[in-house]
């Protein structure tokens, strides 16, 4: 090839051009707003020079609009591409708010279909970086009809590769239906927020006034709403974040996690296990403390970890390999089951279901929270969630109980009976249709009530419930438990059952689909 030649020269040509517009004006624009650029996250989030960029030249076709104006820009405000991180392929696209607010029109829409149709075919996780003022108005029905076709690519990849959102400015209207479909959805302080319509339109339909961010700021959609899944104080550690959670995942649902090298070699006795569960049994503990000293040593990854916290959930591994781990929280309102940790739990279940990730169950669960507020609001619908999602998944689950183990909460939390594969109990465990004091109350309220001293006569009679019913014994003996267990012995128990596990192979029933009540 003559590299002097005119074909070549216009090469060079078209690539200064995309450079000078992507790089110099749009990092400009967006450092100002205390932003990276579309480029600069893609680059931060791949591994070095590993990046390759499609249809870089893509330009809308759409410039008769008499509603302002239309920018005719190199990649119609997306990149999309490939490359590895952390070694292992995977797929992006990255909006360009310097472009009509990184609007979706329908050659943009286009290109991401055409991403997610490739990461869908070659089987690797995509990541969604938005920034974005929605549907764009210009265009019209076009970008409706596009968003549509990424909202169906999206629900046809769940369960199939990974999707992952970033949200790094706005995401609004359209814009945020993709990532509430996708499996996690990470957003930056201060400079993130999704809403489905912004504060003049609640201000128009309301009359009410609302800030940005807390109407949909980071700090709402991660404690409040739940759609957020992980908040960083900047763009650099969000990405990073991202690169995290990547590598506890598998490609795509029919691969397994990765294997990782773990320096935590130990399957040994953890002597302090015996001491996280105090001797008052209405006394809270840091559920966390437990994970930490069972899993690989600083292998913990939270979820959703501001969201519904009476419910820990997250990734680990356990002698190098993923597991998926639900935990009451005994410091959150005695690690109730609501209906926010339900479904907290219940999502996460099924994530780890689609991608062959093993799942641990510590239970240390009063039961489902009463009262008037939970059952208007459809605890039972939303409890029954996670009955369903245990009860489904045909990954291998493994349930410890370490102290209370409630009533429908003792089914839910995969019981033996709803298909746990290994279910242990602490010797600390409780495990009845209630708790001793309710229980008590009902079989003996004529005795309390004609009791000198009700009190004294109650906590009798617990001490006796304790001793005969609440205990892990009687469900041992009756094989609802596997086994009662040393707590210290826990690790080297659970790295044992998960090893026997990795032969499991069940499917359920052949079906269209399963009716989990939503
Ligand atoms: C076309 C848009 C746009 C859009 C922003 N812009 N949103 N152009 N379509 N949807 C353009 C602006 O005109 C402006 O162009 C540039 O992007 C930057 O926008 P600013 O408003 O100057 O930026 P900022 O002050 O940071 O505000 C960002 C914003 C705001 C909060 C996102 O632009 C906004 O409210 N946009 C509309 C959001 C919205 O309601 N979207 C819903 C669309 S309906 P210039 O030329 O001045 O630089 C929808 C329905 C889909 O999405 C339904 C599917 C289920």
């Amino acid at each position: 090839m003559d590299v002097n030649g005119r074909q070549f020269k216009k090469f060079l040509e078209r690539r200064e051009k995309l450079d000078k517009h992507q790089c110099e004006f749009a990092e400009k624009k967006q450092h100002a707003k205390g932003k990276l650029s579309a480029r600069e996250r893609i680059e931060l989030l791949f591994d070095e020079d590993s990046f390759n960029e499609i249809d870089a030249y893509s330009r809308t076709s759409f410039t008769d609009s008499s509603f302002g104006k239309m920018v005719d820009a190199y990649g119609d405000g997306v990149i999309i591409g490939y490359g590895t991180i952390r070694g292992r392929t995977a797929f992006v696209y990255s909006q360009d708010f310097t472009v009509m607010g990184g609007s979706l029109g329908s050659v943009h829409a286009e290109k991401i279909m055409k991403i997610q149709d490739m990461a869908l075919k070659m089987g690797a996780p995509i990541i969604g970086i938005i920034d974005s003022g929605g549907a764009r108005i210009q265009e019209g029905v076009a970008s409706l009809a596009g968003y549509a076709g990424i909202f169906k690519r999206n629900v046809h990849s769940s369960g199939v590769i990974p999707q992952i959102s970033v949200i790094m400015g706005p995401a609004a209207g359209g814009a945020v239906y993709s990532p509430s479909i996708t499996d996690f959805v990470y957003m930056t302080n201060n400079t993130s927020y999704m809403f489905v319509t912004g504060p003049n339109v609640v201000k128009e339909v309301l009359n009410e006034d609302v800030s940005f961010d807390d109407l949909g700021g980071a700090k709402v959609h991660s404690k409040k709403s739940g759609v957020a899944h992980f908040v960083y104080e900047d763009e650099e550690n969000t990405l990073l974040g991202v690169q995290k959670l990547l590598s506890y995942l598998p490609s795509n649902n029919l691969e397994n996690p990765p294997l990782i090298e773990t320096p935590d070699k130990s399957s040994g006795i953890v002597e302090q296990l015996r001491d996280v569960v105090p001797d008052d049994t209405n006394k809270p503990y840091d559920v966390k403390d437990v994970i930490n000293l069972i899993v690989d040593k600083g292998s913990f990854f939270e979820v959703a970890e501001d969201f519904a916290q009476s419910v820990v959930i997250g990734l680990a591994r356990l002698k190098g390999r993923t597991i998926g781990i639900l935990a009451n929280q005994p410091k959150v309102l005695a690690g109730v089951l609501d209906i926010d940790s339900s479904t907290k739990g219940a999502r996460f279940i099924r994530f780890c279901d689609s991608f062959n990730i093993p799942f641990l169950t510590l239970e240390d669960v009063p039961g489902f929270l009463p009262g008037v507020d939970q059952e208007h609001n459809g605890i039972i619908r939303h409890g029954a969630k996670l009955l369903y999602a245990y009860a489904d998944a045909t990954v291998p689950k493994i349930t410890v109980i370490l102290r209370k183990s409630y009533g429908g909460a003792y089914c839910v939390m995969n019981s033996k009976n709803l298909g746990g594969d290994f279910n242990f109990a602490w010797p600390t465990a409780e495990i009845a249709v209630m708790g001793p004091e309710g229980a008590v109350s009902i079989l003996y309220r004529k005795e309390l009530l004609e009791s000198d001293d009700p009190a004294k006569l109650k906590k009798e009679l617990a001490v006796k419930y304790r001793d005969e019913i609440a205990n892990p014994y009687v469900a041992d003996e009756k094989g609802y438990i596997d086994e009662v267990i040393d707590p210290a012995e826990t690790r080297r128990k659970l790295i044992f059952a998960f090893e026997a596990l990795e032969s499991k192979h069940v499917s359920n029933p052949s079906r269209k689909h399963g009716n989990i009540p939503l």
